[in-house]
């Protein structure tokens, strides 16, 4: 007989036998009788033998969970009052003729069905076992259909696929390198790519005017829920294109995987620019199913006394933004907010309740209305629109500190008092990025990377580089970047004056990518392209927390493999022929 899928079992074909394989999820013995779930890689199916098979019976009292069977039987309904309606075979069971037990297991580290109670680390430790989940298998067909998804719709458009190297030299994508050292040339170093940045822009040189890759990215930074040290990304770019067709070409891939996976549909997805995404968010990654927006307060201060708003009233490079919230917050929670804003730099949280917005002398609460003006008090209730129950909290500082700070504490406030309908889907491109950022002590560094193309001339650039717009976007989705991109420098000299403005001088930028520069001087066309993090896509279509819940075997948020225990120790004799020594730690 020819082995059947547990799927392909169906009610028409009650009273005909049928041989399935798999796996033991639960046992039953139920007066006599004794009942196996078994499941395959497309479903499950209650299988159950009966007490006049004697021998069969014998034999199946030894099976346990886990154990791998190869059973005959005969395919009936379920008795009444035994249906699960929560199953696709739930009306249907086998009635076994003949088991073969192809492997036993161990009792298992934990109970599959079970799996909320259960660490992540124990998980990940097993996560062969963990795979087996309908949860993780779901999630991981999901995500191959997204890459035969991905490869159909960009081959239809004369896209072709190019593997570019892993091992290659530093690629300046901002994170550490993940470093391999070189047996062949000794004192030597690989670096695995962060990205195929250069490689991809060789590629338009090379002549190849559309070309994408799905591609493992390594880099060393600190993981969290939606960042790996290893990662995938959808990588594109094209030649002879302008950001409008980037911006189109992508839009419509991601809303054609939307559609196929989700069966949802979207419109012309939202543009902000990147300077009204922080006016209004405090963040180039907005979750815009939140509600809450900052208001810009700084001019309302100008001649304040009260000094904490006064200072940076009159700093160029400060804000002083509200963030309004119709909820009365207790003492506690506030300073439970205070605390959390002070870990992104902010020196307080200042605060108003607001009892009567009609009674502006009496109808307030906060201990800094003591020091604002009658005129101040009355500008910002104008401002803010104030109702009966809202707070309204306060950043003024430094605008990188207010922006960090202010915009984490936006998230916290929609997630604490559940703003956010976890059912929507709110796209938007981030548009008109700056060039460089700038940090709190002026120091420049590329917003995306180096090799992004910038609107205005070399003049412009050399005068004013802070002030520059980069030709540069993202794409977000509920609070994460799940892709982002630009139009690249495709003549020399504008790349010299880009490396020289971030302080990398001829002889180091030729040292360490001399090879793309010169590149650069052979014919190369005006290109462009994107990225998208398709670990991130994948785990909000799946709608999971974490991308690890999207990857067959992730590290753990401290960048271990728990199942293979990497990294590891390595034998002396491997360390001798890379002539390597290790340093002792100091203890
Ligand atoms: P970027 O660095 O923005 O751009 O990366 C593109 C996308 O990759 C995802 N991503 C990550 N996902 C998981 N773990 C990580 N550690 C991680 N880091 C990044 C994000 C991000 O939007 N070469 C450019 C692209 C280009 O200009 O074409 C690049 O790599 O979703
Ligand atoms: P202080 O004068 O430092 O006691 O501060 C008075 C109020 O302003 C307190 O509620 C502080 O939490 C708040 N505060 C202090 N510094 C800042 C700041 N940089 N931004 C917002 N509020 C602040």
């Amino acid at each position: 007989m020819i082995r059947s899928l547990i799927k392909s079992i169906r009610k028409q074909e009650i009273g005909s036998s049928f041989l399935i394989s798999g796996w033991v999820e639960k046992v039953r013995d139920h007066g006599g009788v004794i009942f196996f779930d078994i499941r395959d890689s497309s479903g499950l199916i209650q299988v159950v033998v009966e007490p006049e098979n004697k021998e069969l019976f014998q034999k199946s009292e030894s099976i346990r969970m886990s154990f791998v069977l190869e059973i005959t039987g005969l395919l009936r309904n379920r008795p009444e009052g035994t249906i699960n309606e929560s199953l696709a075979s739930g009306e249907l069971e086998l009635v076994s003729s003949e088991i073969k037990i192809l492997s036993k297991s161990n009792p298992l580290p934990f109970q599959l069905d079970e799996h909320s109670n259960v660490s992540e680390e124990v998980r990940l430790k097993y996560r062969y076992l963990d795979l087996r989940r309908p949860e993780m298998q779901s999630n991981l067909k999901i995500r191959s259909k997204v890459n035969h998804l991905i490869r159909t719709l960009l081959i239809e458009k004369s896209f072709i696929e190019i593997e570019t190297p892993m091992m290659a030299r530093a690629t300046p994508e901002g994170a550490r390198d993940f470093l391999v050292p070189s047996r062949l040339y000794s004192q030597k170093f690989y670096a695995l790519t962060q990205s195929p940045q250069l490689f991809k822009q060789m590629l338009m040189i090379g002549g190849f005017e559309k070309y994408f890759q799905i591609v493992k990215c390594f880099r060393d930074e600190d993981t969290r829920k939606d960042r790996q040290p290893e990662f995938t990304q959808l990588d594109i770019e094209l030649s002879f294109v302008e950001e409008e067709d980037i911006l189109s070409i992508s839009e419509n891939l991601i809303k054609k995987i939307f559609s196929e996976i989700l069966n949802k549909e979207f419109g012309n997805f939202l543009r902000i620019p990147y300077q009204d995404a922080i006016r209004d968010f405090g963040s180039d990654k907005p979750d815009l199913r939140n509600p809450l927006k900052l208001e810009e307060v700084k001019d309302i201060f100008l001649k304040s006394s009260f000094k904490v708003f006064a200072d940076p009233a009159k700093n160029e490079k400060a804000r002083i933004v509200a963030l309004k919230i119709n909820q009365e917050i207790s003492r506690n929670k506030i300073d439970e907010y205070t605390k959390f804003v002070s870990s992104y730099g902010a020196k307080g949280l200042a605060y108003i309740k607001v009892n009567d917005p009609k009674d502006l002398e009496n109808g307030l609460q906060s201990p800094i209305l003591k020091f604002l003006s009658t005129d101040e008090i009355a500008s910002l209730a104008d401002r803010l629109n104030l109702s009966t129950g809202d707070t309204v909290f306060f950043g003024a500082d430094h605008k990188n500190i207010v922006n960090d700070s202010m915009g984490a504490l936006r998230e916290r406030l929609g997630s604490d008092f559940k703003l956010i309908n976890e059912d929507e889907f709110k796209f938007a491109w981030i548009t008109d990025f700056p060039l460089f950022d700038e940090d709190l002590k002026g120091n420049l560094s590329p917003s995306h990377h180096p090799f992004t193309s910038f609107n205005g001339g070399i003049e412009e650039l050399k005068k004013e580089p802070s002030k520059v717009v980069a030709k540069a976007y993202d794409l977000i989705l509920n609070g994460s970047e799940i892709g982002g991109g630009s139009l690249r420098i495709s003549d020399l000299k504008e790349q010299m004056e880009v490396l020289s403005i971030l302080n990398i001088n001829e002889n180091e930028a030729n040292e360490k990518f001399g090879f793309f520069l010169e590149a650069l001087s052979y014919g190369c066309p005006p290109h462009g392209g994107i990225a998208f993090g398709l670990d991130r896509l994948i785990m909000l279509l799946c709608k999971q927390e974490s991308i690890r819940d999207v990857i067959a075997f992730p590290k753990t948020q401290s960048a271990n493999c728990l199942l293979s225990d990497a990294p590891s120790l390595i034998d002396p004799e491997q360390l001798d022929a890379l002539s390597l020594k290790l340093i002792e730690e100091d203890s």
